[in-house]
């Protein structure tokens, strides 16, 4: 008889069993409390244990449990766009509901082919990726990322989607240092445009900050007015993968809108269901809404949960919480105060060799040699030598959130990304802040 049943992610792991949550803090069945230092991975915005979303869920599935999208609107659905539209950039009115990032990824591309169908191009298909990026699991959004093991792994569905580099300053992919070296990772989108034909590509998808594969690496400034127009150029949708850095993540509603630029299409993912419930969405402009209200007059695509009315009840919860909180504005505040203290750890500690990052969207690089920048070798899996220290071999518990960088143009790389709920207050940060350093203290011990 096995011990469990549950096909787990890592069969070598024996995962601690959750009990329950409240605000910042999680438990396990066997008393632990752990600090979660990640919003599990960046999920649980608004906490643990929010009575309102919990009663929101109690009540709609009550009310109506169930609803297919080709049958009935809900009001959950119509109140939840409302809500998510009327605080998104001016012109981008409409919105599609799914249950998770990669679902919304794919719709997103989906929504682009059908498009340029629907504007008389159709060999336009490609969606150009880039280099340091996730978007999720699925074969499309697999062959539009740089995630190395898992390309590799279902290397015959992935398809030939072209990836370009991503801005990553730390680490420059074209060895230059801002701002002389003119942004020029950003014209290399041109470039590959120009090589693949202009008439076969279809969308450039990015995270305006990059999530786990590079730890919440912001671009340049310049870097997204450069995109934007080579995208109107060439006639190229440009989607935003907001799932991480979305929803006040960064400090501001959109991640993008630190940048004085636009999206035609942007995802929506993680912190939208607080952890609640699955959910996930795709706004879109009106320019390209109305291609679709003035050709096809439906969209060739679904799914059985899409826009469900209990998910978009919990929804509606969680953005009440967060208005009803000032938690859109106070983010910012939040993160500077915890960036400052991610600084102090680095000044002190030998590993540390970058914080970056922005609102509660913060990362730290771990290095082996912190001027040559010389990473650690892969096989010392340091980050997670981390994630496991800070989960079990402290006093109190921290959970982190681990990255490894195995992405298309680099060795591989050890990442912690910090990003506790929105609700953390200043004492929660400093115990934050002091697990976090004894839990590097211990990995440096453990390296020597
Ligand atoms: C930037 C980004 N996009 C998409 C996804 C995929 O989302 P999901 O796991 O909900 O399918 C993730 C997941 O981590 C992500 O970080």
């Amino acid at each position: 008889m096995a011990e469990s049943n549950v096909f787990y992610r890592s069969l070598e792991t024996k995962y601690p069993v959750i009990e329950k949550g409240t605000g910042v803090y999680v438990w396990d069945n066997q008393g632990r409390k752990y600090l979660d230092g990640a919003s599990g991975c960046v999920v649980t915005n608004i906490g643990y244990g929010v009575e309102s979303v919990a009663e929101a869920l109690y009540q709609e599935a009550r009310q109506t449990g169930f609803s297919h999208g080709s049958v009935f609107t809900s009001k959950p659905q119509e109140e939840l766009a409302r809500l998510i539209t009327e605080d998104a950039p001016g012109g981008m009115d409409y919105v599609y509901f799914v249950s998770g990032g990669t679902e919304a990824n794919e719709t997103a591309f989906s929504i682009a082919l059908q498009y340029h169908r629907q504007n008389n191009n159709p060999s336009k298909w490609k969606i150009i990726g880039r280099r340091l990026s996730y978007h999720g699991s699925s074969f499309a959004t697999l062959s539009a990322a740089g995630n190395i093991q898992r390309r590799r792994m279902y290397s015959p569905l992935v398809m030939p989607f072209p990836l370009v580099p991503a801005p990553h300053c730390y680490r420059c992919y074209c060895n230059a240092t801002y701002p002389e070296c003119g942004v020029s990772c950003a014209y290399e989108l041109e470039n590959t445009i120009l090589s693949e034909g202009p008439e076969n590509v279809a969308a450039f998808i990015l995270e305006p900050i990059i999530g786990t594969s590079a730890a919440a690496s912001v671009p340049p400034k310049e870097y997204f007015s450069i995109v934007r127009e080579i995208c109107n150029r060439y006639d190229v949708l440009m989607i935003t993968d907001e799932v991480i850095c979305g929803y006040g993540r960064s400090g501001r509603y959109l991640a993008l809108d630190h940048f004085d630029a636009s999206a035609d299409l942007v995802t929506l993912g993680k912190g939208l269901g607080g952890g609640y419930t699955p959910l996930a969405a795709v706004l879109m402009t009106d320019k390209v809404y109305d291609t679709f209200n003035r050709n096809a007059r439906k969209f060739i695509h679904g799914y059985t949960y899409q826009g469900n009315p209990v998910s978009c009840a919990a929804g509606v919860a969680v953005n009440r919480y967060l208005k009803d909180h000032n938690l859109f504005q106070r983010v910012e505040s939040k993160g500077r105060y915890l960036k400052e203290k991610l600084h102090q750890i680095a000044e002190k500690n030998a590993i540390v060799g970058d914080v970056r990052g922005l609102g509660l969207l913060l990362g730290l690089e771990l290095v082996k040699d912190k001027a040559s920048k010389e990473s650690f070798p892969a096989a010392k899996n340091i980050a997670e030598k981390a994630r496991e220290i800070a989960m079990n071999d402290l006093d109190h518990g921290l959970m982190l959130y681990t990255g490894v960088g195995r992405t298309a143009d680099v060795t591989p790389r050890d990442y912690l990304l910090i990003a506790p709920p929105f609700t953390i207050n200043e004492e929660e940060m400093d115990l934050l802040v002091q697990l976090l350093s004894l839990t590097l203290d211990k990995v440096g011990e453990k390296i020597n």
